[in-house]
């Protein structure tokens, strides 16, 4: 999605807005650019495709300049070319802008009825000429920007240079999230912290409808009304901003490796020191609730997914998912004093947050699964449990799905033992398991030459399927997402019990079969499955523990065998292989693993 970043006081502002450009890459872009500012006069570059095409540009054409905007753009409104990268500039106002405004094209008819030329497709260049033709009418640059703002309508987050103006920068949120850096007579602008990582760890955020007058010196922020008003300055963890691949090769691995590490990080706050019980979670009453609603988008709703079976299985309560995009235009009747628990990584996705708050509306009590404690979705939750996987740069999600699937398994036990459904004993036995998990994974990763060597077949393959029973079942869905999103090969997750009705018409010989069965009470229905695959010619890729692959593994084309984990937990370190499998298949295929074509990772526009 698209990223923003300002530095103003800097002499090399183009090259230090680059650098902060790179850290934003992860949420995915197709074109990028940059317009700076010196002695008054506005200057831009910029380039479709990747940053090393905008830093080619940069390096024979220089920007002179101490204050800069740049952007990396995710294509909305209009195809990702030259003319409709960002920043966006008319007469004396250059723009950048993450989000969407949604009245750009009554704006643009009036504006176009006032003589003005459009050179892009984009929604907006609206913005651009909106403020500029304030500042023709004899606004000054920030009441002019004040006006555009009061005009524009939909969700953005905002920044604004000024011809003739070497001292300012404006920024301003609605909808998206902005964050204000505070250096050394030097001010910052990002998307998030990340981007700011090597300039500065003093960040303040500004909340919903604030703008920003920023100068080398000062910032100087107002609420929608507004009222000038004080946004806390934090010194933001350094983890948080930093972030490198490494010894990898590619952030999605780095992730996938750091699985056992964050884990335990997890398990640390959720669990009991001794590891035989499980923290109570303050906040929300299990015994008084009748039903549990998750939304979410992505990966992060196949987490609810699984956590839907925890819920039902292990507390006895109903549990229903859905994705943010559906739920939030169905307008569903949610039961009075309901709880509705929503997942996300960025906790910035915008379905999400509309579904939030529509279920917010509906007197909901709002539990928030998030990564990004800063984030509007954290912010607007009544409860927040933290996922703890650290910041997460691929685009296909991994330690955060991981660590989504530990925080709802926690959550879900402590709803059964809120509800009588978990004795001692139980628990006990559960929290011990999750303990061994960390272990468990390290020794599921361990297995990626023979899985690497398996997914270079896997590549070959015009179709995938993905089965799954029960807990398994979104599993499924979850690799087969992962596959078709960085290796571009069409994958489809199934409950393995459809099969028969309708996909296994799309089984030959050259379509593998990832069967995901652990050795639980629905192996043996899952193996009957996985034998109608191999009789119609398809080729049987069998992931189960070594007792599994035993009994049911004849005649399978590849086998991978992952410890024996609690049957409540294999979600969890089914994970693994699953990654491994999609992170290969990319490899093999040359795709761009950590910044695939057409995705972003923090969607936030609907
Ligand atoms: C995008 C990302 C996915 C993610 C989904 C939901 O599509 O590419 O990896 O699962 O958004 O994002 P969230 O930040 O809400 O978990």
């Amino acid at each position: 999605m698209c990223g923003i970043v300002g530095v103003i006081g800097r002499e090399d502002a183009a090259l230090t807005a680059l650098q902060a450009l790179r850290r934003l890459e992860y949420r995915g872009y197709d074109s990028a650019g940059v317009a700076t500012l010196d002695q008054g006069k506005l200057q831009r570059r910029r380039a479709p495709g990747k940053l090393s095409a905008l830093a080619g540009l940069l390096e024979s054409q220089p920007l002179p300049g101490a204050v800069a905007v740049g952007h990396t753009r995710w294509a909305t409104h209009g195809a990702p070319t030259e003319a409709n990268a960002h920043p966006h500039k008319a007469g004396r106002v250059a723009v950048v802008h993450n989000g969407i405004i949604e009245n750009f094209r009554e704006l643009r008819a009036e504006l176009q009825a006032e003589g003005r030329k459009f050179e892009s497709e984009t929604d907006t260049e609206v913005v651009a000429h909106l403020c500029d033709s304030f500042i023709s009418r004899g606004l000054s640059p920030s009441d002019a920007a004040a006006a555009t703002l009061a005009r524009i309508q939909g969700a953005f987050a905002l920044c604004f240079l000024f011809e003739g103006e070497d001292d300012l920068m404006i920024a301003a949120r609605r909808g998206s999230p902005l964050a204000i850096g505070y250096g050394e007579g030097a001010m910052y602008v990002g998307s998030d912290a990340l981007a700011l990582g090597p300039m500065t760890n003093h960040i303040s955020y500004l909340e919903e409808g604030d703008w920003a007058v920023l100068r080398r010196r000062s910032a100087q922020v107002f609420d929608r009304e507004g009222r000038a008003v004080e946004r806390q300055i934090r010194v933001v963890a350094v983890e948080s901003v930093l972030a490198d691949k490494g010894e990898y090769r590619h952030f999605m691995a780095k992730e996938i490796h750091e699985q056992p590490g964050v884990l335990g990080y997890v398990l640390g706050r959720y669990l009991a020191p001794d590891r035989l019980g499980f923290l109570p979670l303050e906040g929300v009453d299990f015994s008084k609730i009748t039903s549990v609603q998750l939304v979410a988008c992505g990966t992060a709703a196949y987490a609810a997914e699984v956590a839907s079976h925890w819920f039902n299985r292990l507390a006895g309560l109903p549990a229903h998912v859905e994705v943010a995009s559906e739920f939030r235009y169905r307008e569903p009747p949610l039961p009075a004093g309901g709880l509705a628990l929503f997942v996300s990584q960025s906790g910035e996705t915008a379905d999400t947050l509309a579904a939030l708050r529509y279920a917010k509306s509906q007197g909901q009590t709002i539990l928030g699964v998030v990564n990004v404690p800063e984030s509007t979705i954290a912010r607007e939750s009544d409860v927040v449990l933290p996922t703890l996987a650290g910041p997460e740069i691929g685009v296909a999600s991994t330690k955060a799905f991981l660590c989504q699937l530990t925080v709802l398994l926690c959550l879900a036990a402590q709803a059964a033992k809120q509800r009588g459904r978990l004795d001692a004993a139980a628990e006990a036995e559960l929290a011990r398991a999750l303990g061994e998990l960390p272990r468990l994974i390290s020794e599921t990763l361990a297995l990626e030459p023979q899985i690497a060597k398996i997914a270079r077949d896997v590549a070959e393959a015009r179709d995938v399927l993905y089965l799954g029973r029960g807990l398994m079942h979104p599993l499924a869905m979850e690799g087969a997402l992962k596959l078709k999103e960085i290796s571009y090969i069409h994958a489809e997750g199934y409950a393995a019990g459809e099969l028969k009705h309708g996909p296994i018409a799309l089984i030959d010989q050259q379509t593998p079969v990832v069967v995901l069965a652990p050795k639980d009470a629905l192996f043996e229905k899952t193996v009957s499955n996985a034998q109608e695959v191999m009789a119609r010619g398809g080729k049987l890729l069998l992931i189960s523990e070594a007792e599994g692959l035993a009994e049911g593994g004849d005649g399978a084309w590849f086998k991978i065998a992952v410890p024996k984990a609690h049957p409540l937990l294999a979600p969890i370190l089914y994970a693994a292989p699953v990654q491994l499998l999609a992170y290969h298949a990319a490899l093999a295929k040359g795709a761009d693993v950590d910044q695939p074509r057409n995705l972003a990772k923090s969607v936030t526009v609907e």
